[in-house]
């Protein structure tokens, strides 16, 4: 089984990318951690449909074999005026079957008390074509600021979140492991439906 965590801040140094790095300490399944701006070079303002995905390659092969080969993935995303960030939907554009059937953990990012509007935002439009399978939990980081800062819990609210978090990714797994099953099963065609409905 492998994972791949994908952090969708394309900010320097973002709070993101802190918990994106605290997920990637406490794996124990082998993973890859990314952020979108090693993903994509920029946003397509010009879509040549036939060749985003030649392009992406073209720029980062070696993030597109390892996100095709993972099992399942974890978004960390946080929220932007309410919405999922540009760099983060862009990935949904250009990605060609690397997310599809496969189990994916949504974890979403706020300074203060936002943090639900990027859950619904991805549970509601970014799977159609990707074909990703989100879990029913996920998990919210709320002030994010106070929490997963040091080796050891700061306090009750920031152990009660690394508890949820580590819950969450156990979940995941078994959807992982369960999964492969039905990509093994011969009944996934995406030549024959490329595009969801
Ligand atoms: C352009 C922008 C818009 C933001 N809008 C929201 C928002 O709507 N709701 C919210 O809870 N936080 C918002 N924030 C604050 C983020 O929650 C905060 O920056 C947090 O650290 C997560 O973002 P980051 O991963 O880019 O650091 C916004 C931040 C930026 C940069």
């Amino acid at each position: 089984m492998f994972l791949s965590i994908i952090v969708g801040s394309s900010r320097n140094d973002s709070q993101s990318a802190k918990v994106g790095q605290y997920i990637d300490k406490a794996l124990t399944t082998d993973h890859a951690l990314y952020s979108v701006k090693e993903l994509f070079p920029k946003l397509w303002d010009n879509l040549e449909f036939e060749s985003l995905h030649e392009k992406a390659l073209a720029y980062n092969s070696t993030v597109y074999e390892t996100l095709a080969k993972s099992d399942g993935f974890i978004f960390v995303v946080p929220e932007w005026n309410g919405m999922v960030p540009p760099a983060m939907k862009n990935v949904f554009i250009i990605a060609d079957r690397e997310f599809a059937h496969k189990p994916a953990l949504l974890v979403t990012v706020s300074a203060g008390f936002g943090g639900s509007y990027p859950i619904a935002e991805l549970r509601m439009s970014s799977y159609k074509n990707s074909r990703l399978c989100y879990i029913p939990d996920h998990v919210i980081v709320r002030h994010v600021n106070a929490v997963m800062n040091t080796p050891e819990p700061a306090d009750a609210d920031d152990k009660r979140i690394r508890d949820r978090l580590a819950y969450s990714i156990r979940v995941l797994e078994e959807y992982t492991k369960a999964f492969q099953a039905i990509r093994n099963s011969g009944v996934i065609d995406l030549d024959l439906h490329p595009s969801g409905m």
